[in-house]
């Protein structure tokens, strides 16, 4: 098994301090950041835009990972594109054409991601279109919040990794050191942490336990 790559989740943070909280996460040694768009209306709960993001691009040279959690993604790609980001995932729950959303975010050079609900099956997504992508992201909350319980998607992410091995899956929602070990198990590349990272006393212990690096 690699070591995976830590996400931080931005809804995390304390808005009134992002410089400072997305600085620190730079130095505890993430590898990238995860800024969770919504729209209050594919989720209940409005976070932050393309304008936030873009205002946070020069605090930290590593990459910048958007989940779209919006109705309509399509509308938002080039918002978001000129803000920096370097990979835009939207939810498959969202869109009759999920090729036509790939090919505008691919359009961008950027990365292309799906994001799939806890209740989402892979078999009624065709096949043609994860071989598009370059990350898939396994919801294992409900999307909306950060702090909420983790979900075992076990069996949905060791379908992707045996089906799909050029794909980055990356697992977002109730990340901590103990779920981190069953998705690392099943096949998980990245995983997003939010609450259970900002509120670690020690963040790079945390990153490095999740690592595998310490114990
Ligand atoms: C949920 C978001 C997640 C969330 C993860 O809608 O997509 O990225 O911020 O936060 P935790 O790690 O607290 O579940
Ligand atoms: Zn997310």
């Amino acid at each position: 098994m690699n070591s995976p790559f830590i996400a931080a989740s931005v809804l995390a943070a304390d808005f009134g301090r992002l410089v400072d909280d997305l600085s620190a996460m730079d130095h505890a040694g993430v590898d990238l950041f995860h800024w969770d768009m919504m729209d209050g209306h594919f989720v209940p709960n409005i976070s932050f835009g393309p304008a936030v993001m873009k205002a946070l691009r020069t605090t930290s040279a590593k990459p910048f990972d958007v989940h779209l959690m919006v109705t309509n993604p399509i509308q938002w790609i080039d918002a978001v594109n000129d803000a920096g980001a370097d990979n835009i995932s939207f939810h498959i729950e969202a869109v009759a054409d999920p090729m036509l959303v790939i090919g505008k975010i691919k359009d961008k050079k950027i990365g292309a991601g799906l994001a799939l609900n806890p209740d989402t099956i892979i078999d009624t997504i065709a096949p043609e279109i994860f071989a598009q992508l370059n990350r898939v992201v396994v919801m294992t909350v409900n999307p909306g919040f950060g702090g909420q319980k983790f979900i075992d998607q076990s069996m949905k992410i060791k379908q992707l990794h045996e089906r799909f091995p050029h794909l980055d899956i990356m697992v977002d929602g109730g990340v901590n050191i103990e779920t981190a070990a069953i998705v690392l198990d099943a096949g998980a590349t990245t995983l997003v942490t939010g609450s259970a990272l900002f509120n670690a006393a020690d963040k790079q212990k945390f990153i490095a336990t999740i690592k595998g690096g310490v114990q």
